[in-house]
Order: structure tokens, then C-alpha cells, then sequence
């Protein structure tokens, strides 16, 4: 889907990313990925089940607005935008139009609930999401609308030193986890990096140079996925994924950095980042960091949370928001770390960093 608007917009909006050039670190952020980083896309997806634009989802939002956020408030994306000096994140590529465009530009974001490296994945469970596949097209037509403004060159400097924001893959994951897919764990690993790396190409052919790269939570860990263990325990196989996942890019990352001319890239390890927190929870501040904040059931975790769900009151002391995401806090937890975090976190460099380079 393009933006209906076209041009016009597009040339309104860049007068408003010139004035912001001044305070914030990089021109743009551009983001991509599933409901981690979903600041409203699927609202404009009809039909979608990956929704969360109804509450309790934003209660901690400003004026309790249910945004389509996967959150009691903000997520990562929010607070990464607000550390590389931006007044807000980037809004939704399909919520613009001539009124939220001329308000303020600093990047798009096509992060769509559900989604996965695979086009096939969160298809059936949510009934519409956009594959990053597709996020990446309607990248591709942001930058011909650019390029057709500004030409080529201007074009080429705007985009190199934009940061593309990506957290996505858990939704594959979950889905041949859940599927019972005769296709042994190394062989579906490898395939999905494949598709990681083509996306990244893609994404590196038409310009990008900054990457910012968050790799999969230990996903066995979330509410919903400790129901499935009678000792409450974390799913171990869903973490080995998610861990094995994490060296597999660590290793594309480091062999397209030697192919790409420029290209700079942060890659945060969330597996590590949430694993120390669910090891040593009162160091972060959080007490409870297996039950979901919001929702119904055991652990508030067999629904997802809805108006008549349980809601908790402590909420920037839980590490769960819902059956799967993170509340604000752990969101936030996440986008400092990825900043300003060490090796153990983020390599080769932290966003901080790269926001320089
Ligand atoms: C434009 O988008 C904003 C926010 O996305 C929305 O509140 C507003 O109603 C939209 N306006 C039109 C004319 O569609
Ligand atoms: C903006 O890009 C889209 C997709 O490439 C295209 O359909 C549209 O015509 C472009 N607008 C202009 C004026 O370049
Ligand atoms: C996968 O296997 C489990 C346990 O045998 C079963 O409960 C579940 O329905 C199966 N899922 C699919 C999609 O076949
Ligand atoms: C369930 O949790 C326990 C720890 O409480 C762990 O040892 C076990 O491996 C987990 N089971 C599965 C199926 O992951
Ligand atoms: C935890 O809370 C205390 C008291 O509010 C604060 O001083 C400390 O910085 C917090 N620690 C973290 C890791 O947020």
C-alpha cells in the first residue's frame, strides 16, 4: 500500500526533517518489524487480529490512549527515537495523511504486529500483517518519492545516515514451534537467517547504512509459553532458538559489514538483556517477571488483554504486560541498554555509537 497522499506530503514533511536535523542524531529512523516495534500499523490493516488498539493496551500512554501498541505505553521504538534526540517515533507509513504528516517527520515506521521474515508467517493466526518483505517495498516507494524530490545524491546522503530500526523473527519461531514442522531445528534456523540476510540486502541496496538490530527475546520465557510447562518454568527449546538465532546474525551481521561499503551496525543481544532480568529481577526493579500484567487466567496469560481483563496496579514493576509483550518499563529497560549498553549487550558497537559513526 503507498501512501495515498504522494508527493506533495512527502515534500512538506522534509521541511519539517530539516528543522529537526538540528537536535536529533540522525535525519531519520526507520523502522521495521512485528508487534515490538508496531506503533500503530495494523489499526490500518482492516480485519487484522494483531491488534491492540483497545484497552488496557496504553493505559500508560498519554490520556490512557490505546495507540495499537503492544504496551501499557511505549515501546523500545518510542524510547529510541526519544535518545536519538526525536520529540516522538516515527508514526505509522499507513496512518499518514496531509494532517499527521505536517505535524512533524522524522521517518516512518512499518512495523507490523504478527509479521515475520517469512511472508507466510502470522498470516493465518492474525488474518493480515505485513511481511518485512513488504515493509521494505514500502520503504523502497518512500525512497523514490525522496529521490524524486531531492535527486539522487541527497537522497543517497539522507538515507545512509538514517537509522533502520529492526526487531522481528520471534513469530517465526513461534510458529514452527507451534506447527510440529517436520523440518529439523538447524535446517529452519539456517533458512531463516537466509531470508534475514536477502531482506538486509535489499534493504542495503536501496541505501541503508546505519542498522540497528535488536535479535529475539528468550521467547519460551513469556507468560503464555510458561503455561505450556507444568513447573511454570521458561520453555527451554523456544530460548535455544532464540539464542541460536542470536549467533547466526551476530555472524551474518559481521560477513555483510565486509560486503556493504559503509554499512555500521548495532546488534543487541535480547536474549542476554531480558535473560539478566529474569535471573535477578529486584536489580532492575521488577517483582514479578513471569505472571503478564494484564489479561486472565493462570499467570493472567490464557487470553490476551482486553477491557475485562485482570490489570495490575504495580505495573512498572512487572517485566510482562500481556501474554507475550513487555510492559513500558521492560520496553524502556530494552532502549537504554541498546544505547548506551556494553558488549555483553549490544556489539559490535551500542546505538550510541552508531548514532556517531
Ligand atoms: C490523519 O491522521 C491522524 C492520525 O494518524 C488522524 O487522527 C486524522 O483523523 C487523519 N485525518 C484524515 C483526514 O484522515
Ligand atoms: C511515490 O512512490 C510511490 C511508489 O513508488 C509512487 O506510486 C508514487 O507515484 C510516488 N510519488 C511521486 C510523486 O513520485
Ligand atoms: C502439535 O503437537 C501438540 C502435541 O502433540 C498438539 O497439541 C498440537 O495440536 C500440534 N499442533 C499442530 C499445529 O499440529
Ligand atoms: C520447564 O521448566 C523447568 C524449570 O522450572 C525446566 O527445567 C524444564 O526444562 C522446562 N520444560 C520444558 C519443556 O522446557
Ligand atoms: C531502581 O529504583 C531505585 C529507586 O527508585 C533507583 O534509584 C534505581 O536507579 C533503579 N534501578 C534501576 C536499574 O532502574
Amino acid at each position: 500500500m503507498a501512501n495515498k497522499w504522494g508527493f506533495p506530503l512527502v515534500l512538506l514533511s522534509l521541511v519539517i526533517a530539516v528543522l529537526n536535523l538540528a537536535e536529533a542524531a540522525v535525519p531519520a529512523i526507520f523502522i521495521l518489524g512485528d508487534s515490538t516495534a508496531d506503533v500503530g500499523t495494523n489499526n490500518f490493516l482492516p480485519g487484522s487480529m494483531a491488534r491492540a488498539d483497545f484497552p488496557y493496551n496504553g493505559i500508560d500512554f498519554p490520556n490512557s490512549t490505546p495507540t495499537g501498541r503492544f504496551s501499557n505505553g511505549l515501546n523500545t521504538a518510542d524510547f529510541l527515537a526519544k535518545l536519538f534526540g526525536f520529540e516522538k517515533s516515527p508514526k505509522p507509513f499507513l496512518s499518514l495523511n496531509s494532517t499527521s504528516l505536517l505535524k512533524w517527520f522524522g521517518g516512518f515506521s512499518f512495523a507490523s504486529g504478527g509479521s515475520g521474515l517469512f511472508d507466510t508467517t502470522g498470516q493465518r493466526m492474525t488474518k493480515s500483517c505485513i511481511p518485512l518483505a513488504e515493509q521494505i517495498q514500502q520503504f523502497s516507494s518512500v525512497r523514490s518519492n525522496l529521490t524524486a524530490l531531492m535527486g539522487p545524491v541527497a537522497t543517497e546522503t539522507y538515507i545512509s545516515k538514517s537509522l533502520f530500526f529492526i526487531s522481528i523473527g520471534s513469530n517465526d519461531i513461534f510458529e514452527y514451534y507451534g506447527s510440529n514442522s517436520s523440518i529439523p531445528k538447524e535446517q529452519f534456523l539456517s533458512s531463516l537467517v537466509v531470508a534475514y540476510e536477502n531482506h538486509l540486502k535489499t534493504l542495503l541496496n536501496l541505501g541503508a547504512r546505519k542498522l540497528g538490530i535488536i535479535s529475539i527475546a528468550p521467547i519460551g520465557c513469556c507468560p503464555a509459553q510458561r503455561l505450556f510447562n507444568a513447573t511454570g518454568g521458561c520453555i527451554e527449546e523456544l530460548n535455544d532458538h532464540a539464542k541460536a538465532f542470536h549467533s547466526k546474525l551476530d555472524v551474518l551481521m559481521n560477513k555483510l559489514s565486509a560486503e556493504f561499503q559503509g554499512l555500521k551496525y548495532s546488534l543487541g543481544n535480547a536474549f542476554e538483556m531480558t535473560i539478566n532480568v529474569i535471573q535477578n529481577p529486584l536489580a532492575f526493579n521488577f517483582t514479578q517477571v513471569e505472571a503478564a500484567c494484564c489479561g486472565t487466567g493462570k499467570l493472567n496469560a490464557e487470553n490476551f488483554c482486553k477491557p475485562d481483563a485482570n490489570l495490575c496496579s504495580n505495573r512498572d514493576q512487572y517485566l510482562f504486560w500481556d501474554q507475550v509483550h513487555p510492559t513500558q518499563a521492560a520496553y524502556k529497560l530494552a532502549a537504554v541498554t541498546l544505547y548506551g549498553g556494553g558488549p555483553q549487550f549490544v556489539t559490535p558497537i551500542n546505538f550510541a555509537q552508531l548514532a556517531k559513526v
